[in-house]
């Protein structure tokens, strides 16, 4: 007779864009994996009665709260996934932690290294399983390049160059969303799409040991306004307030193996709607990957035969890649929201085994100090050494 799996509790806070990702990841993950526990949708929470209500029955949680200490409070939860803007992170994280709950929180961890640091610890006191949602790593092309480098395919990595551009709000109409106040997000495209650059250099290259940025402020003031779902928003006041975050950042990085890198991240680069790419060079090899195309991976090999040596495009959608075998048959591509269902499989595996699988706090706690030393760097002119914290 089969034993019946353990139940895991979910109580998701935030039921907008990530709100969705994260939902449908818990719908869709125990049809695709087996998994040795079972995930269940028990509440989710948002400010507005109405919104968080209509947003359960929709996306299939059992139960809603306007509050989310309320959720804390719960005995019937097991796990806290913080899908609200970055200042609300770290005192949801600290709580949730302390009242012995496993933790999944979207990026950047926090508003700054000290809150991060602080969450780290908590969450490390408590011995919950903790993980932040970075969930670009969890695509199969990404997992295969960290194979190919493991194992030394592409030799000494020389160069890491990412460009992660966006357009969405060069119109200077799109309103001061909480996504451009300083106070509610640490920083702009920085803390945003940064980070996950960041992180997959982290996650392929090496750790960073020195950086040397620059950001900059394109459109100063935005008419007041909310986010809508999305990336979308409107205006809600005739009011205009001042823009305190960086629209663009660009920076150079040495890592601890010697490797360069060049990092660019814009949401001025019209026509880019989520270009996040990178180009890792090694002394054997090199690849390339585009989201816009994310199950391809282009490869380079030294080794392939002289005369027919090139870049050949690789569809990560193999049984012998990563996550792609608990999909379709080879050549049936996923997208998007398959990078959430495969983190949350981590997560849920992390949780059944009582460890906290990459990238978790430790994770978040290392970016969060590259961030903040490039943004150092920017205000300074100055090369800016990382802290080992
Ligand atoms: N992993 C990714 O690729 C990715 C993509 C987008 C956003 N994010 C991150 O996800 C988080 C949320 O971003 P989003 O795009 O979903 O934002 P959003 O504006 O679409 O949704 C935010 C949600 O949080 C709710 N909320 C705000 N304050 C709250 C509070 N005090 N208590 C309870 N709920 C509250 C809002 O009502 C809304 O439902 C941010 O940290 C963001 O950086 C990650």
């Amino acid at each position: 007779m089969s034993q019946a799996k353990k139940k895991v509790r979910v109580g998701m806070i935030g039921y907008k864009f990530m709100g969705k990702a994260h939902s449908h990841a818990y719908r869709d993950l125990p049809f695709y994996f087996d998994l040795d526990v079972e995930p269940v949708m028990q509440a989710v929470v948002g400010r507005n009665e109405e919104g968080v209500k209509a947003a359960a029955d929709k996306m299939g949680w059992a139960s809603y709260e306007t509050d989310w200490r309320k959720l804390i409070e719960r005995d019937d939860i097991d796990v806290i996934d913080i899908g609200s803007p970055n200042n609300t992170h770290a005192e949801i994280a600290i709580a949730a932690a302390e009242a012995g709950k496993h933790i999944i929180c979207e990026k950047p961890l926090s508003l700054n290294v000290e809150e991060a640091v602080r969450m780290r610890d908590a969450a490390n006191k408590a011995g919950i399983v903790h993980m932040i949602c970075h969930n670009y790593r969890f695509v199969p092309a990404i997992q295969y390049a960290k194979k190919l480098i493991s194992e030394g395919r592409l030799g000494q990595i020389y160069h890491v160059r990412t460009r992660y551009l966006q357009d969405w709000i060069m119109d200077p109409q799109f309103p001061l969303v909480w996504r451009l106040r300083k106070d509610v997000c640490g920083s702009g495209t920085h803390g945003d799409l940064m980070a996950h650059s960041i992180d997959l250099a982290r996650f392929l290259v090496g750790e960073f040991v020195e950086v040397s940025g620059m950001m900059e402020t394109f459109i100063k003031k935005r008419p007041l306004g909310e986010m809508s779902g999305g990336l979308n928003a409107e205006i809600s006041d005739t009011e205009y307030g001042e823009v305190d975050v960086d629209d663009a950042v660009a920076f150079m990085a040495r890592f601890d193996n010697g490797a360069m890198g060049v990092f660019e991240a814009s949401r001025f680069a019209k026509g880019n709607r989520n270009g996040n790419n990178f180009e890792i060079n090694g002394s054997k090899g090199s690849i390339r990957w585009d989201m816009q195309d994310m199950n391809n991976l282009q490869l380079y090999l030294e080794e392939d035969e002289a005369g027919s040596q090139g870049f050949r495009t690789i569809s990560c959608t193999e049984q012998e890649h990563p996550y792609a075998g608990a999909y379709w048959p080879a050549g049936h591509i996923i997208g998007y929201e398959h990078t959430f269902i495969n983190i949350l499989h981590a997560f849920m595996q992390g949780i059944a085994e009582g460890r906290s699988p990459a990238p978790n706090f430790d994770d978040g706690v290392r970016n969060q100090i590259v961030l903040e030393a490039v943004e150092q760097s920017a205000n300074s002119r100055q090369w800016v050494k990382i802290p080992i914290l």
